[in-house]
């Protein structure tokens, strides 16, 4: 297990460039399944989770190979297995992404249901419902969801809700099926218009990405692709809250603004000063934080993947703020955490009210989840003391690249503890 101890009280200050999505990349690499030949993807996050999705292709019999820097080349053809690895399915949520291109390609897909999850059961009814407006026969025996069609045939489905990756999920099966596909009420995140252009290099006909409404008109084969992976806005903005956090002058470098608006908008309300330059971002800490309030939503809404990272910056703000979670419903698990390193926070039903306190003092602390433990991280930059997280290659390392080290490079004290023993050795904790 690896941990770290964040000494809280630098300030940051240089340059730091964001690496490519991970939300973007996995579904990008599930979508390799339904082409024929060589795939290079670059800019593709060095994380567990592609690993897990790499060793997912793997287990399918697709050829997968990453290489440094940030590249993966995958082989795909039509000698593919049918039945994803519980082992991991299980592990990693995003792997049900294989199974619209599975069925698409195959007519046949047997997937684990995915478990349930830190942040909310999040169920797949919404991917399943697509797949049957497409015409597949959908079962569930023994853990596994069963998906069979012989040939996908296209039609109007409209989604529950604007789920990100049930519209992944279908609009990848609607590739390869019979006709016309039309989703309504899509989800239009970044992440859906980066998968939506490598398929349409890949051959897919698909128009409108991006808005409520998505359509597919089903071909025949898919070809192979190269495809740059757009930059991770989830990443930009944790960086960006560090900086406005710990205080200094940072330039965030390859980030897409227009990705991460809603993030801007409201780390502006907060008083954190940020100006385009470049292609990148500068953001300089104010003097004083101020109350701000949020509501996550579906993109271009605020983004649940901030809401923690926001939590923390508030938690250090000149007022009272309120923060409502309107899209999971068990996301607060980081204020708990947050409370014992000093926040004064009251949580009510899906909102957290915080009323800004001048300083955080260093605590060991667990995260639950991946951006709760980005949270930790950077509210341990501006604590009183040390904080100490542990396990951060499941819930920092998961889906940062190199979080810890970029930090480090912009001025924060943060070393990687070898043995426990070393910090309840040490005096004054
Ligand atoms: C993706 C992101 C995740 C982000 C989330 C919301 C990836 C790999 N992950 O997750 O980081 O937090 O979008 O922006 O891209 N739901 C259902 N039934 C379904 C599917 C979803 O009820 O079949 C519910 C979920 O429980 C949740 C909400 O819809 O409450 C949003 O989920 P969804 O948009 O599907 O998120 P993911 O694709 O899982």
């Amino acid at each position: 297990m690896r941990r770290i101890l964040v000494n809280g009280g630098k300030k940051l200050n240089g340059e730091v460039s964001v690496s490519g999505s991970k939300n973007a990349a996995l579904p990008i690499l599930a979508a390799t399944i339904l082409t024929n030949g060589l795939n290079t993807l670059t800019s593709v996050p060095n994380l567990l989770d592609i690993t897990t999705m790499i060793r997912v292709l793997r287990a399918l019999g697709l050829r997968a190979e990453y290489s440094h820097p940030n590249t993966v080349r995958i082989w795909a053809n039509h000698n593919i297995k049918h039945v994803a690895p519980y082992e991991l399915v299980t592990k990693m949520r995003a792997s049900f992404f294989i199974i619209g291109p599975l069925l698409a390609k195959t007519g046949f897909a047997k997937v684990p249901l995915p478990g349930g999850c830190a942040i909310g059961s999040r169920p797949v009814n919404i991917h399943l419902k697509g797949l049957e407006a497409l015409g597949a026969k959908v079962e569930l025996e023994h853990g596994f969801v069963i998906v069979k069609a012989k040939k996908l045939k296209g039609d109007r489905i409209l989604l529950d809700f604007p789920s990100v990756g049930a519209t992944e999920n279908v609009m990848m099966a609607a590739t390869l099926a019979e006709g016309d596909t039309t989703i309504e009420n899509a989800a239009r995140e970044p992440e859906i218009v980066d998968l939506a252009e490598y398929l349409i290099k890949a051959g897919a006909l698909i128009n409108g990405a991006g808005t409520e409404t998505v359509q597919i008109t089903g071909v025949n084969r898919l070809q192979a692709a190269d495809w740059k992976v757009i930059p991770d806005r989830i990443e930009a903005g944790t960086l960006m809250c560090a900086a406005a956090i710990a205080g200094g002058e940072v330039l965030i470098k390859g980030a897409n603004l227009q990705h991460i608006e809603a993030t801007i908008i409201k780390l502006k309300e907060a008083g954190v000063g940020i100006g385009e330059e470049g292609n990148g971002i500068r953001v300089k800490a104010p003097a004083k934080l101020k109350a701000a309030d949020i509501k996550t939503q579906p993109f271009p809404g605020f983004p649940t993947d901030m809401q923690s990272q926001l939590i923390t910056l508030l938690s250090l703000a000149e007022g009272t703020s309120v923060v409502t979670e309107s899209v999971f419903e068990n996301r607060f698990m980081h204020v708990h955490e947050l409370k014992r390193m000093g926040a004064d926070i009251r949580l009510e039903g899906q909102s957290a009210i915080i009323t800004g306190v001048p300083k955080l003092s260093g605590a060991p602390v667990k995260a639950r989840d991946l951006r709760a433990g980005a949270a930790l991280l950077i509210a341990g930059l501006r604590a009183e003391g040390e904080t100490l997280i542990e396990d951060i290659e499941r819930y920092i390392e998961r889906g940062y690249e190199g979080l810890d080290a970029k930090l480090r490079s912009l001025g924060a004290d943060i070393r990687e503890l070898k043995n426990i023993a070393e910090y309840e050795e040490e005096p004054d904790q």
